[in-house]
């Protein structure tokens, strides 16, 4: 069911963790399968480029790899580009998912657009 992408991301997550004085959260739930998912961004305030980024999910294996695929792809990139980033480009990167699953890949576009959203609050950019 799962691509041999998605199996091999899901059991070597990259980016799980936290980070403590993150300048960006995002967290999204799913209310109907009730799986979670939290970002963390940190961000060089003078170019708003994402320095790292890291993530908790209480979720499935596609969440879980959506998370890792996403965090990773994020990384180095301005906010303004992390926010180009799809659910579609994710799913592509784990070289698909079914389609019950792709809702766990919105997931992760979600909490990144609420991520940046917090951090731009915080700079009073938004
Ligand atoms: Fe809901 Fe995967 S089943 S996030």
């Amino acid at each position: 069911m799962y691509s041999e992408k998605v199996m091999e991301t899901f059991a070597h997550p990259q980016n799980v963790g936290v980070i403590e004085d993150a300048d960006g959260v995002g967290t999204v739930g799913n209310p109907t399968c009730g799986d979670i998912m939290k970002i963390y961004l940190k961000i060089d305030k003078d170019t708003d480029v994402i320095r790292d980024a890291k993530f908790q999910t209480f979720g499935c294996a596609a969440a879980i790899a959506s998370s890792s695929m996403a965090t990773g792809m994020i990384i180095g990139k301005s906010v303004d580009d992390a926010l180009k980033i799809k659910n579609r480009d994710v799913v592509e990167a784990l070289e698909g998912l079914p389609p019950q699953k792709i809702h766990c890949s919105v997931l992760a576009e979600e909490a990144i657009k609420l991520a940046v959203d917090d951090y731009r609050k915080k700079q009073g950019k938004s």
